[in-house]
């Protein structure tokens, strides 16, 4: 196995996107074993597989290539943070560079490491949307990396999510693109809850970003993807400007664009964005051999 064709393909997303966090290889389609692929964050190396450690030969050619080469094994249910396999351990986290963008990467995190990076198309799409004078809601925000393009396109963003360390990680990026936190609005909490107050409190966005987890528990009550997509939708149309946009996500093999599609058009019946025309983008084209992202603009 050699990376030479693979990054070949990539040239244009490294140099003429200034990006140096992306997927470098991605299955079949770049010459590696089914269900694997290597991730580059700033040149530290992630080999991801199904099941058991990566051959020794794709690890010696990342090696060639990489600062440092480190292993995950794609397991929801064992959830287990990288692993060092070649190179230094940096205890402390580092930048990675997306769009120019600047986003703390943390190999020491957990399962995730501080960006999707299957989203950065979308995410270069929020920021063109994202003209100042405009309000951005970002759901579920994670790291709140669609936050900093909305905030870097110009718009005043609320970043939501249920975890104060990751609303702290979100400060941390904005920090990092010399955005002022303090101009900007962070809730802690269950986005469900969050757009019913604001329902009732008459606060409007012009765009939003939904993009939940699988499956989530907050206190008593669930999120699960499939029960609850259309209610959520409906949701934030609810709180949608009538001319504004939404990104709606989910992350999951198990259902089709078929059924995402239609949990859209579901949630958005007898709403002001009722007759909206869907677009689908499909994922990113470093993503060679992937099919999991659903991803749908409204607006
Ligand atoms: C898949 S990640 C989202 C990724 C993020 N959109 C991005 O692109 O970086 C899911 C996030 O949703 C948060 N979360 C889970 N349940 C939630 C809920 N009920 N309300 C708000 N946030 C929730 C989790 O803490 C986690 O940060």
């Amino acid at each position: 196995m050699n990376f030479d064709n693979a990054l070949a393909r990539r040239v244009a997303i490294v140099e003429e996107g200034h990006t140096n966090a992306f997927r470098v290889a991605d299955g079949l389609a770049d010459g590696l074993p089914p269900g694997t692929a290597v991730d580059s964050f700033a040149g530290r190396w992630l080999i991801q597989t199904k099941g058991e450690n990566p051959p020794k030969s794709l690890v010696t050619a990342a090696a060639e290539r990489a600062v440092s080469v480190w292993w995950k094994r794609l397991d929801q249910s064992v959830k287990e943070s990288p692993a060092l396999l070649v190179g230094n351990d940096e205890a402390e986290a580092f930048e990675a560079l997306e769009h120019e963008a600047r986003y703390k990467i943390d190999f020491h995190a957990g399962y995730s490491q501080g960006i999707f990076l299957d989203q950065r198309l979308n995410r270069q799409e929020v920021r063109r949307r994202s003209d100042s004078g405009l309000r951005v809601l970002n759901l579920f925000a994670y790291t709140g990396a669609f936050s900093v393009a909305a905030a870097l396109g110009g718009a005043t963003t609320t970043t939501l999510d249920l975890s104060s360390p990751y609303l702290e990680w979100a400060k941390d990026n904005f920090r990092a693109n010399d955005l002022d936190p303090a101009e900007h609005f962070f809730c802690k909490g269950d986005a469900l809850e969050w757009l019913a107050r604001w329902k009732k409190a008459g606060r409007t966005f012009h765009g939003i970003i939904a993009d939940p987890p699988t499956f989530s528990r907050h206190g008593k009550s669930t999120w699960k993807v499939e029960r609850d997509y259309a209610q959520l939708v409906n949701a934030c149309a609810g709180v949608l400007e009538p001319e504004g946009w939404a990104l709606f996500c989910a992350n999951t093999h198990r259902a089709s664009h078929r059924w995402f599609a239609d949990e859209i058009h579901t949630g958005l019946k007898h709403t002001h964005h009722a007759n909206s025309v869907l677009h689908e983008p499909g994922m990113p084209p470093e993503f060679a051999s992937s099919d999991h992202l659903h991803a749908v603009w409204v607006g």
